[in-house]
């Protein structure tokens, strides 16, 4: 891969700035999102073919809103502004931002008034989603106009001198269909980029790289059997084989048959050096009595951090490297200026750190890639769909899915109702349009009858959402037959459980999970 061979895209904090670097990506084309502040020096020497200026949520007129350098647009760089981004533009060539009377904010229509090659093989009018409340009025100095819409009558602009465009527009998001095709337009035509980011040569480079940065030396992993830390490992093991340790804990709270699956593919399949913890009994016994999900979640963080230090200090006399499955959104959250939407959600996620005295150097091998980026690293590893494909599962595990007390009979009456809602959901055809879904163990019993007898029992929900990156979900429209075998298999398969409900709220203003 030609290391200029990419985008940068500089950001002003748009909500959706993640998705102008993953579009760009799904064109097979490198780029990354850096600080709008970036020193203009440093940014040349890495040299890109293309810089985006990503939307954002203030206005170029109020003092403190972000600008980057005045320098940046005289790299000879060619440059893409995307609405704030087209403002900052207007702002530096002399032309005039105004707050507009109201916020547009929806579909438009746009109408190319000018050939240009950022709207090649676009149709003509077409569909674009505007959302903003500040305008340019007045056509930059050296620019001319190439698109207009009713509410916008600057839409585009192009200055095909200096290679500098600007869109009031989002392109990057779903409601501007070809909105792709005018980034891959900006990419291709006009910064001349290759489409060469793929991930076979991804796996190659990454491969070569591990090697160089771990030389002899051994690497521990946590692997949880979620798709990230799977990855990890197989790339670790294909890189440096029997130098890598993976630790599983066993929380007691996976999913039934989860540890012997792990066991199977990562130990016996792969060849993996695999240290399973079988810490069942002590998670059990920390929650003992612990009903309230916050305290859950810390005994579990903590205790998970204990079993998992005392595998490491045990392995640390051979061991320097702690392997971590950080990926590229963690890596953005961590650089953003202004702090993405998910910031606030992440952070009751996070298990922590590792005493002071276990000091690893750390290895991150996903930490360029974005979600789906790391299922087709995954693919190309020979990793199997299932695990490519699963589903998220909360570090703390069925214990927040159980509402209440967390007791082994609890834990097995859910892994079971959990696997059946699993089967009968995998055995859709589009089961993969379905987010996430589990069972959730409420913590009330309901009166039933079974042939002459009274019960009184346990209640199961399900809960199926669509959702795109879990900030916000639907509830997922589920067939009535799906439903009926789900809610039938359950009262069938599962004792103690008598009655099957499901969740139809949407987040906001419900969460995914019930605790
Ligand atoms: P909520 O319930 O906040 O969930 O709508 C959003 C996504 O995050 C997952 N989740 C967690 N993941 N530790 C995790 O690793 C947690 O404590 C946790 N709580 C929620 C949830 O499954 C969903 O995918």
């Amino acid at each position: 891969m030609d290391a200029s061979n990419w985008i940068a895209i500089l950001d002003f904090g748009s909500q959706v700035t993640q998705l102008i670097a993953r579009r760009i990506r799904e064109g097979n084309i490198y780029c990354e999102i850096l600080r709008f502040d970036i020193d203009p020096d440093e940014l040349k020497k890495r040299n890109p073919k293309g810089i985006i200026l990503s939307g954002g949520p203030c206005s170029v007129n109020e003092t403190n809103s972000p600008h980057c350098s005045n320098k940046i647009f005289d790299l000879g760089i060619p440059i893409l502004g995307i609405c704030y981004g087209l403002q900052l533009t207007a702002q530096k060539f002399n032309s005039n931002v105004k707050t507009g009377k109201k916020h547009e904010y929806g579909k438009a229509l746009m109408r190319i008034t000018k050939d240009s090659l950022l709207f090649k093989n676009i149709s003509n009018p077409s569909k674009v989603w505007m959302s903003h409340g500040d305008k340019v009025t007045k056509i930059p100095e050296g620019f001319e106009l190439i698109a207009e819409s009713d509410n916008c009558p600057i839409a585009a602009i192009q200055n095909t001198k200096l290679n500098i465009y600007g869109v009031q527009f989002h392109p990057e998001v779903v409601h501007t269909p070809e909105g792709k095709k005018i980034l891959m337009n900006f990419a291709l035509n006009i910064c001349k980029c290759v489409e060469d980011w793929e991930m076979s040569k991804f796996v190659e480079s990454s491969i070569k790289s591990i090697k160089e940065y771990v030389k002899e030396e051994h690497v521990i992993l946590g692997l949880s059997g979620g798709v990230d830390s799977s990855v990890v490992a197989a790339i670790l093991h294909k890189a440096i084989g029997n130098q890598l340790h993976c630790v599983y804990v066993d929380n007691g709270l996976m999913r039934l048959n989860e540890t012997d699956e792990i066991k199977e593919l990562f130990g016996n399949a792969f060849g993996i050096d695999l240290h399973i913890i079988d810490a069942g009994n002590l998670f059990l016994n920390k929650l003992n009595g612990v009903s309230d999900p916050e305290k859950k979640r810390k005994i579990i963080g903590s205790t998970f951090i204990d079993v998992f230090s005392k595998k490491a200090r045990e392995l640390s006399k051979s061991v320097s490297f702690l392997a971590q499955g950080t990926l590229y959104p963690d890596v953005i959250e961590s650089i953003s200026p202004i702090g993405g939407p998910s910031a606030t959600i992440k952070s009751h996620h996070n298990v922590g750190g590792l005493p002071e005295d276990l000091k690893f150097k750390l290895i991150e091998p996903l930490r360029e890639l974005f979600k789906d980026e790391v299922r087709l690293v995954g693919k190309e590893l020979n990793l199997p769909d299932y695990v490519v494909n699963r589903q998220p599962f909360p570090g703390p595990g069925l214990a927040v899915r159980i509402i209440g007390d967390i007791t082994s009979e609890r834990i097995h009456i859910l892994q079971k109702a959990d696997l059946i809602v699993r089967e009968e959901i995998l055995d859709m055809s589009n089961h993969l349009d379905v987010w996430q879904y589990f069972a959730v163990l409420l913590p009330i019993r309901s009166v039933g009858v079974m042939g002459d007898d009274r019960t009184y029992d346990n209640v199961i929900t399900v809960r199926a959402v669509e959702s795109l990156d879990g900030m916000t979900a639907d509830w997922f429209k589920l067939p009535y037959d799906v439903m009926d075998k789900i809610s039938n298999r359950i009262i069938n398969e599962v004792r103690g459980v008598n009655r099957v409900c499901y969740d139809i709220s949407s987040k906001p203003p419900s969460t995914i999970e019930w605790e």
